[in-house]
């Protein structure tokens, strides 16, 4: 499935889980890893294990970014733009679910800024290195959350932060459906640019994403474990858009398990689609 030799690509959340499995997947194809860690020792860790599988000592750089912070996405993507001449794919898989409502050091509910507006200004940032590189894709990491009925139509531009109204689920189903909107609308403004743009929903996996979930969630999820899937298996999406071939032309998809699905309708709304990227512009203090 797609030969990555030469290839560049960035990769978040890649110290664990999803984004781990995506990361060691691509290396073992030939692909150069770039991974965002917010923390030197467990991004070492992660780079040593991808070097060790694919038998290339190189063939990881780790970059240090918390994505909780705006200043240091900015540098970061900084760092990516002045040292590497191209970068062939962006993968986005880095998120958290605060359990009680937080904020990052720029006020915003943390949710929504690691999962949702970080990949927003990264892409923004990398976009010019991303088109130079062309052929280029942007693979963005979401769930299914944001399909369920009860949350249609929760995506409240006046209130991404969820102050008036915060549980985990609202803000999960808020990033999520971002990160659909984001996708599909970039989708429309990359066309014709040889740079494409699809998201996806890895299914139920075992991974750390609940760790700071109630004792009771935790113990639900310990339980359904051996019935979750593994974050390897959970990779062959993202895998699948990033590298495969057949996946080259899609754009401004949603993908379950290599196969179209259809998002939340509200990803078809340009109105909200337009909103949401300005109220995120805005966030970020992008012109
Ligand atoms: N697991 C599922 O069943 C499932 C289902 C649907 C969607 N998803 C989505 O899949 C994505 C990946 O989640 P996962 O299940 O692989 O969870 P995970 O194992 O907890 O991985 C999350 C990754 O995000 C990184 N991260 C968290 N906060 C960060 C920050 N402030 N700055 C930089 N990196 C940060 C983590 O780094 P550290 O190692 O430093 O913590 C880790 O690498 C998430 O967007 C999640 O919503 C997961």
């Amino acid at each position: 499935m797609g030969d990555m030799n030469g290839k560049v690509c960035l990769i978040t959340g890649a110290t664990s889980g999803i984004g781990r499995a995506t990361a060691t997947g691509l290396a073992e194809r030939g692909a150069r890893i770039l991974l965002i860690a917010r923390n030197e020792a467990r991004g070492e860790a992660a780079r040593q294990a991808i070097c060790a599988r694919c038998g290339r000592d190189d063939a990881v750089r780790v970059l240090i970014a918390d994505l909780a912070s705006l200043t240091a996405i900015r540098k970061v993507a900084h760092e990516v733009l002045e040292s590497e001449r191209r970068l062939d794919v962006f993968v986005h898989s880095a998120g958290v679910v605060p359990w009680e409502r937080r904020e990052s050091e720029d006020g915003i509910e943390l949710a929504f800024a690691v999962a949702y507006l970080s990949c927003f200004l990264l892409v923004n940032l990398l976009l010019e290195r991303l088109k130079e590189s062309a052929p280029a894709r942007i693979v963005i990491v979401t769930g299914d959350y944001q399909r369920q009925a009860s949350l249609k139509g929760r995506l409240n531009p006046d209130d991404l932060n969820c102050v008036n109204d915060y549980s985990a689920t609202r803000a999960g189903g808020q990033e999520t459906l971002a990160k659909v909107l984001f996708t599909v609308e970039l989708a429309h403004r990359l066309e014709g640019s040889g740079v494409t743009a699809n998201c996806l929903h890895p299914g139920a996996v075992r991974t750390n994403l609940m760790r700071n979930a109630k004792w009771y969630v935790r113990a639900l999820f310990a339980l359904g474990r051996p019935f979750l899937r593994s974050p390897e298996r959970a990779a062959r999406t993202p895998i699948f858009l990033a590298a495969d071939p057949k996946a080259a032309l899609l754009n401004g998809q949603y993908v379950i398990d290599e196969t179209l699905r259809d998002p939340n309708p509200e990803a078809r709304d340009a109105t909200m689609r337009a909103q949401l990227w300005e109220v995120s512009a805005t966030m970020c203090g992008l012109a």
